[in-house]
Formats: C-alpha cells, structure tokens, sequence
C-alpha cells in the first residue's frame, strides 16, 4: 500500500478523529448486535492510539438513516459493545455536533475514547457537504480512516475531512488493502473465485478485472439463474437480471477463449415459495418446474465444486449459494463454508453476508482473511479505485 498509516506519524497527546466502519448487522426484532466482527476489527487501530497516549473520536455510521435521527440506528449500543470488549469506558457523544461535542472533545484525557452518533443522521454526510466535513475536522488534530467497509462511499467523513487534516490509513485498511492487492497482483494458482449472492451486476466488476488470472469461476446463488437462462435453461420462477443475459453470454464466451473453467450448478434445490413452509426437492437444471424458483445449489453441484476448489491454492468467495437465511437452503452455502475452512489453500471471504455466514459457523479464524468490508472489497477487486483511500496522504519513496 502506498498511502501513509498511523505508524508513520506522531500521535501521542493527539487529538486523532478515526473512522470506524461500525455498520454492524442488528437483530430486526430486539435490535442486538448479531455480528461485531467489524467492531473488534478496529480494536488494533484503537489499542494503537491509546496506548501512544492519543485522544480518539471515533467516527460511524450505521444503517441508512437518511440525514435523520432514527432511533434504532443510534450508536448506543455498540458503544457498550465496544466498552466491553476494549474493557475501557467508551462514552457517547450528543447528537449534533454542536458545543457539548466540543466541550466533549476538550474534557478527553489521554488514552481515552469517544464515539461520536451515527455521522448519517446528517444530510451532510452523504451529500460530502464542505462545511460539515471542515467542521468535523476541527475536533481533532488527525484523521485516521478504519472504516474499510465504507471507503467505496465518497462521503465527509471519509473524503471531506482529509482535505483539512493529515490523514493516514488506519491498521485494518491497511491489512485489508494489502491482503486484496497481493490477490489481485501474484495469485498462487490453481485461483478460484467462488460468486454467489442474489446479483451479477454486484459481481461483473470482479468477474471481469480477474479474468486474466482466475483458473476457475464457480457460480451459484440467485446469480447463476441468469447464466443457466443465458445459456437457454428454464429457471422457472427464480429472479433473473434480463438486461444481464448478453453479460452472461459475453463472460462465459471470454472464460471459454481464455481456458478459465466456469462451472455453473448441474443441479439445484428449488422450492414452491420462499418460506419456512416451502416444498422443496432437487432437481436436475434441466428439471425446474416453471412455477417454482432456485434456491440452493444441489449436493451433485457441492460435490463438483468441492472437487474443484480442493485442487486449488487460491480462493476468492464472496456471496451465499442460496437463499442462507432459510436454514433448509442454507446447505450449500454451509457446505462451502466447511470446505473453504478446511483447505491448506489462501482463503479470501469478501465482506457482507459471505464474512456474516462465515462467522456465524465459527470458522472466520479458519480461514485466511474475511474482509470487512462487502462492496468496498468487490470495487477494489473489480480494479476501481476506493476514495476513501485515494484520499490519504501518499508514502514518499
Ligand atoms: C457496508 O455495510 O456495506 C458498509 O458499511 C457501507 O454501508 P452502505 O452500503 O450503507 O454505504
Ligand atoms: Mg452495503
């Protein structure tokens, strides 16, 4: 990585803003933090600074609040979180960004820690606003951004501020930036990449910028059914991206030119609605009953992609293989998860719901690195640029 990190600079008695991607997953009913992966992967970046003796603001968002104040999307609770597991008080900020957050930012001692409320309650945020951008960045003395999973957003808080204060890349951007360059420049080969997740166009980017150097593309989940029906399977009702049949043609013509092996599921589990409730059976792809939809790929597809990946020494996985919050179409994805935790090979989970299922399965340390980061991961792969590190100040040779 080319960018300056917070062990270039002196940060000790600093007053340092870090932005943290703390947009963990809640529980819809009761509003629990199902997943604080994302939390403790700050933890390095934070332990750093106040172990120097610097100030820390920490800086999130959570959700989509829209520019307002949405109750359930407050950051209280993940302060507590954090406090426990920092085991060190954690206090929140007020609201608005007005002069108690100042008076806030001037009673912190050294070595102490604040969070500042979800940053999206304002308009301003996404909106990149100038103004507010510079007043965030008149609380500290540097910007650190840690927020990985939010880098594909060029919003204040990750491109504003680093025009008015020295920024640098905090520890997990860096390791998660250097984790996906070293994929992207000297993949270990055989180099798989295993796409699944409801969407091609999420995954075009990717598919496309690795094309050159991926051995095998494995597909499944809601996305395979636009390959199966550009390549003339009836996929009865399951949700296909119509104007991405052509893209689907144009990548599978592509994998086959360049002798890139793109395996598609051979058969499938499909089911009369999307619910508990559904029936459900497997089929043969060329088996789908017209009123019923994929969800899951079939144990004949677990078994080729398994002999596939086990030859590999390299894997990029990112997206479920079917429907993964219905437990009953959750085999193949699991079925992924344990082969994938189990291999000697590099294992590389992108972010989102890929890194949630891994961690709920308890096999996150089981592989080599799960990004937290979902769509800034898939961008970075793809070969686009993240503002949010673009933005940072650049390591002089
Ligand atoms: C994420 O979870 O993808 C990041 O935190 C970014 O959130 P966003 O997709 O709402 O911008
Ligand atoms: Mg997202």
């Amino acid at each position: 990585m080319d960018k300056l990190t917070v062990r270039d600079i002196d940060v000790s008695g600093k007053r340092v803003l870090v932005r943290v991607d703390f947009n963990v997953p809640l529980d819809i009913q009761t509003g629990a933090i199902t997943d604080d992966s994302r939390i403790r992967a700050a933890l390095p970046t934070i332990r750093y600074l106040t172990d120097r003796g610097a100030r820390v603001i920490l800086c999130s968002h959570l959700g989509r609040p829209k520019g307002k104040v949405v109750e359930p999307l407050r950051l209280t609770g993940v302060a507590r979180r954090l406090s426990q597991i920092l085991r060190q008080q954690v206090e929140m900020a007020d609201d608005g960004l007005g002069p108690e957050v100042d008076k806030a930012v001037g009673n912190l001692k050294a070595g102490q820690v604040m969070l500042l409320e979800n940053i999206r309650f304002h308009p301003e945020e996404e909106a990149n606003d100038d103004t507010f951008a510079r007043r965030l960045a008149r609380l500290a003395d540097i910007y650190v951004n840690d927020a990985f999973g939010a880098c594909h957003r060029a919003h204040a808080s990750i491109v504003g501020v680093p025009r008015y204060l020295p920024a640098v890349a905090g520890l997990l951007v860096e390791k998660e930036v250097k984790v996906l360059e070293g994929l992207l420049a000297s993949p270990q080969h055989p180099f798989a990449e295993l796409a699944g997740g409801a969407k091609v166009s999420d995954k075009i980017g990717v598919l496309e910028n690795t094309m050159d150097k991926a051995d095998s593309i494995l597909i499944g989940g809601g996305m395979a059914a636009t390959f199966l029906k550009a390549k003339g399977y009836q996929i009865g009702l399951s949700l296909v991206e119509d104007d991405k049949l052509d893209l689907a043609t144009k990548l599978m013509d592509e994998a086959a030119r360049r002798g890139v092996n793109l395996m598609l599921p051979v058969d499938v589990v499909v089911a009369d609605k999307l619910s508990t409730e559904a029936e459900s059976k497997t089929v043969s792809i060329k088996d789908v009953p017209p009123d019923w939809r994929i969800v899951d790929i079939g144990p004949q597809t677990v078994k080729n992609f398994s002999a596939e990946l086990q030859e590999c020494q390299t894997i990029f996985w990112n997206g479920p293989m079917g429907i993964y919050e219905i437990d009953k179409f959750a085999r193949g994805t699991q079925a992924m998860a344990r082969l994938l935790s189990g291999l000697k090979a590099t294992t590389i989970i992108g972010g989102g719901s890929t890194a949630e299922v891994v961690t709920a399965m308890k096999l996150a340390d089981k592989m080599t690195f799960v990004s937290t980061g979902g769509g800034a991961s898939l961008r970075f792969l793809g070969g686009e640029k993240l503002p949010g590190v673009e933005a940072l100040l650049d390591k002089k040779n």
